[in-house]
């Protein structure tokens, strides 16, 4: 039962994908649904947190009790993200953020010309990488997509993030991850770990954020 674990607690999440805009009419995306971050929104919400969620473009109503802000790229989610940051106590990032970004996105619609189109990305900022690194930092959880050896992976990731927490979940299994209503999660922190096993993503929700709240109180 997930009443009153995060009772009074200041959430910030991040869902859904981000879209790298390369023209009016183009962009560069992926295929997360945003699913995952929602449930985990409307757990928060259950277990009586106050939650502001970042969410990138999908198709997806907003659970009751959550304030939603709508973005559509990486560098507006990283913006949204730091003007919402101060006074948080948790901070979950969920959205799928796009790695890269057109390096000269055009004002006007690109014309079919030639046979080949090179297009040039560069780097987004990591947002969760940033909002860990700050000196008044909140509880950290990220989430990590692996094809395999999950747990050497996340373990990674957690450390060189300096993540509280890491969510992991295999990629390219039937059934799972990406546009799915299922999903299994192997949830790493420093002194332990966790496997919540397939369920729907509801299910799966409800039980990482009870150990968000049981981590997030022992720290
Ligand atoms: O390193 P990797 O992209 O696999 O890490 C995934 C985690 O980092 C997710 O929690 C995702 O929300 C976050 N992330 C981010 N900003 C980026 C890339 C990933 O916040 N530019």
């Amino acid at each position: 039962d997930l009443a009153g674990k995060l009772a009074g607690a200041r959430v910030l999440m991040t869902a859904g994908p981000t879209l790298e805009d390369i023209d009016p009419v183009r962009y560069v995306g992926n295929r997360s649904s945003g699913k995952m971050g929602f449930a985990l929104a409307a757990a928060a919400v259950a277990a009586g947190a106050e939650v502001t969620l970042v969410a990138g473009p999908v198709q997806l109503a907003t659970p009751a009790g959550v304030r939603r802000l709508d973005v559509r790229s990486a560098l507006e989610m990283h913006q949204a993200v730091f003007r919402e940051l101060p006074g948080q106590d948790i901070y979950i990032g969920a959205a799928a953020v796009a790695d890269y970004r057109p390096a000269e996105p055009m004002n006007c619609k690109r014309k079919k010309s030639g046979d080949e189109w090179q297009l040039r990305l560069t780097l987004n900022p990591d947002i969760l990488a940033d909002v860990a690194a700050r000196d008044d930092r909140p509880f950290v959880v990220g989430f990590a997509a692996e094809t395999n050896d999950v747990e050497k992976h996340a373990r990674d990731k957690l450390q060189r993030k300096r993540l509280d927490m890491i969510a992991a979940n295999q990629v390219g299994l039937p059934h799972c991850g990406f546009e799915s209503c299922d999903n299994a999660l192997s949830v790493f922190w420093p002194g332990g770990g966790e496997d919540i096993g397939l369920g729907d993503k509801q299910t799966v929700a409800r039980r990482l954020l009870q150990l968000i709240a049981e981590q997030w109180s022992a720290r």
